[in-house]
């Protein structure tokens, strides 16, 4: 059975997306990797502001709740007083989640906006010091477009992250699933790498060696099985009869590893800094 067969499959959308990608992060340790990357890095991003002088500004493309952008924010407070962080996206449960969790910080530290817009209805007002995609650039159709217009979008000397998702086991689910519900297969870093060279880009790139934790999937009475699975086919499975989840779970059971009697999947992530000519 391949999955681009599987009736019922749906688009993962609204709340229920923000359900599943919780459920989804805190079953992985890459958050806490990519936030350990930041913190390390955070000087190679910046690098044209002095620590503690004047403030920095962030566009968050595709920021989803800002689940990452809230620690990446107090990361960046150690070494900026003043920090303007845009996000946008364009799921407007997602928005309230970003909106309200940046509520912790002091607004005349942190000056926080969210759109609840794409990028292609973004009109900036301003330019930044850093514009990242953070397992963003799936969902477009044309990638070297959305790329173009971050780079438009940053200061001379600015910098655009991208952390991108190899090609890997578990991606052979999301790439059926976009194609089969989005339209289009959708650009892995192997392809994102050929695509930078071909328009001649710059970049330095590295691979974060994570894992997730699929054990849940696979625990008939747990709560989290559907969103987890959900959120790993990239679609949302409530409607897929329980005989299909079975074969799903066959499928993502081939490509685990135990680890203390848990199951475990390779969940790696590849980082593109970019930086804009001075
Ligand atoms: C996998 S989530 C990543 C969220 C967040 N960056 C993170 O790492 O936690 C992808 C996000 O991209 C958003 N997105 C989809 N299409 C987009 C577009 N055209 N422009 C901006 N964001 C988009 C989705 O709504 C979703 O919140």
């Amino acid at each position: 059975m391949t999955i681009d067969r599987i009736e019922g499959l749906r688009l993962l959308t609204g709340d229920y997306y923000l359900q599943c990608h919780v459920a989804f992060e805190a079953a992985s340790n890459q958050q806490s990797m990519i936030l350990k990357w930041l913190k390390d890095n955070i000087q190679l991003l910046i690098p044209a502001q002095k620590e503690g002088k004047g403030d920095v500004s962030v566009l968050s493309v595709g920021c989803g709740s800002g689940i990452l952008d809230e620690p990446f924010i107090r990361i960046m407070l150690k070494h900026w007083s003043t920090i303007a962080y845009k996000g946008i996206d364009p799921n407007w449960e997602e928005c309230q989640a970003f909106e309200s969790r940046m509520n912790e910080f002091d607004s005349q530290q942190v000056k926080t906006r969210v759109l609840c817009q794409s990028l292609e209805q973004f009109v900036p007002d301003r330019t930044y010091n850093l514009v990242h995609f953070i397992h963003v650039l799936y969902h477009f159709d044309d990638v070297w477009q959305a790329i173009q217009s971050a780079l438009n979008f940053l200061q001379p000397g600015g910098t655009l992250l991208i952390f991108h998702t190899p090609d890997n086991e578990l991606n052979s689910f999301m790439k059926s699933t976009q194609s089969q519900l989005a339209g289009y297969v959708p650009l892995l870093s192997s392809q994102l790498k050929s695509l930078l060279d071909e328009h001649h880009v710059s970049y330095q790139m590295e691979r974060i060696k994570a894992t997730l934790d699929v054990t849940e999937c696979f625990n008939l009475q747990s709560p989290l099985k559907e969103k987890l699975l959900s959120f790993i086919v990239y679609a949302d499975v409530r409607q897929v009869s329980k005989k299909n989840q079975g074969e799903l779970l066959n499928t993502l059971k081939s490509f685990t590893f135990r680890n203390n009697d848990r199951y475990h999947v390779a969940h790696e992530v590849d980082v593109f800094r970019i930086q804009k000519n001075g």
